[in-house]
């Protein structure tokens, strides 16, 4: 496997059979912006005092950057059971493993996700209703406190796991692109 700078590396792109297609580098970033906005918004939502208009701002743009997650992700997962990925960099089996698992549990998360941040909505006795055009989205649950309870407590904590998971994702990229030099990052960065 030759070795390069990673520098050196980010500024020449990859021959096309050796990385993701230009659709599902979109959908990765784009997903990417979009969870970090739903994180970013729910984090500041706690800073803000219960009545306090910017409190429900941050509560819609939570809501909404995670419905726009879950409008990616849907065809993401298609194209990727379509068009499949990139034959892996060269590497040991277990990592190829480890690296393919932990991208079907993302897959799993940015589907599962809003959904569940929907149904907590909805349980409680909401509805998400579309920014500037004023259109609510039809219940898919009736409310049910109970079940509210539950979804949310659900949510919550895979919202708080997926930090680590998230976080460890990123890390696996960078390690692969600065301590084994491969183009594993290059794959989807542009
Ligand atoms: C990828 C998308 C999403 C992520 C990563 C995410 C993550 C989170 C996190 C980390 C929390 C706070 C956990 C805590 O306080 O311990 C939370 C709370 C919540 N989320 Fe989401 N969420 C997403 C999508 C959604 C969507 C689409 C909706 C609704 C349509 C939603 C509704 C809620 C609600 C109602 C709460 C509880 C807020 C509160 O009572 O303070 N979430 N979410
Ligand atoms: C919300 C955050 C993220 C999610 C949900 C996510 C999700 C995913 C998924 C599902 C794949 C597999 C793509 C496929 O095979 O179809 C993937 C690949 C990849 N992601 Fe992320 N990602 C996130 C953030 C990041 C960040 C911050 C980085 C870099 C610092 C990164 C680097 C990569 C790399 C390098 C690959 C290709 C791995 C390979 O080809 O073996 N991701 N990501």
């Amino acid at each position: 496997m030759k070795r390069v700078q990673p520098l050196q590396a980010m500024s020449f792109p990859l021959e096309a059979s050796r990385r993701y297609d230009r659709l599902a580098r979109f959908f990765h970033w784009a997903v990417f912006l979009l969870v970090a906005a739903a994180y970013a918004a729910i984090e500041l939502k706690g800073f803000f005092p219960k009545g306090a208009p910017t409190r429900s701002l941050a509560m819609s743009v939570h809501e909404w950057a995670g419905m726009l997650v879950l409008v990616l992700a849907a065809p993401r997962l298609l194209w990727r059971l379509v068009r499949g990925a990139p034959a892996p960099e060269p590497g040991p089996r277990w990592m190829h493993w480890a690296g393919e698992a932990m991208h079907w549990v993302l897959y799993a998360f940015i589907l599962a996700q809003p959904v569940l941040g929907l149904l907590t909505v909805n349980a409680g006795g909401h509805l998400l209703t579309l920014p500037v055009l004023g259109i609510d989205l039809p219940a898919v649950v009736g409310t049910d406190p109970g079940l509210k309870d539950l979804l949310k407590e659900i949510h919550e904590t895979i919202g708080t796991a997926f930090y680590l998971v998230i976080g460890l994702h990123a890390m696996a990229a960078l390690f692969h692109h600065y301590m084994l030099g491969d183009n594993t990052l290059r794959r989807i960065w542009r």
